[in-house]
């Protein structure tokens, strides 16, 4: 079995014994950054087809200290700049995508976890 199955099978037995919510908005936010289209611009980490160069890797955005260099990182904020990173640093690169506020928050969720 390859290491990336393995860690997958780890992660998902210690998500789901942790806290089972948690690992369903997780999940969400995984297939809502598909759904965006996140993944044209960004390399993430689980999301199909997501290997893009445009904007910064998503790799590690769970250890980050800064959002896009302007905002402390916490699920607070990740949700606030995925929902409107025009708003948090205007006229940066990355677009406003229409993302609701419920989905934001999912993905932020996926986000964190990824370290
Ligand atoms: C058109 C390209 C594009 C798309 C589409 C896009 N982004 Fe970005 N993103 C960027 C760029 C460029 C930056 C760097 C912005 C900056 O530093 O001002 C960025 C920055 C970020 C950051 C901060 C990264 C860091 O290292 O601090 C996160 C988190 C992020 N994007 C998440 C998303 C999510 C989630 C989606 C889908 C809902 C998305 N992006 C869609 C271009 C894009």
């Amino acid at each position: 079995m390859s290491r990336f199955l393995i860690f997958l099978l780890l992660s998902t037995v210690m998500l789901g014994c942790s806290n089972q919510e948690h690992s369903d908005a997780s999940k969400r936010g995984r297939d809502h950054m598909q759904y965006y289209g996140c993944g044209s611009c960004h390399t993430i980490p689980g999301v199909p087809g997501a290997h893009a160069t445009v904007g910064p890797p998503l790799d590690r955005m769970g250890v980050h200290t800064y959002i896009a260099g302007t905002l402390p990182n916490s699920p607070q904020h990740l949700a606030s700049w995925i929902q409107h990173p025009q708003q948090v640093h205007p006229g940066t690169a990355m677009p406003e995508l229409g993302v609701t506020s419920m989905d934001a928050h999912d993905i932020a969720q996926y986000l964190e976890e990824l370290r």
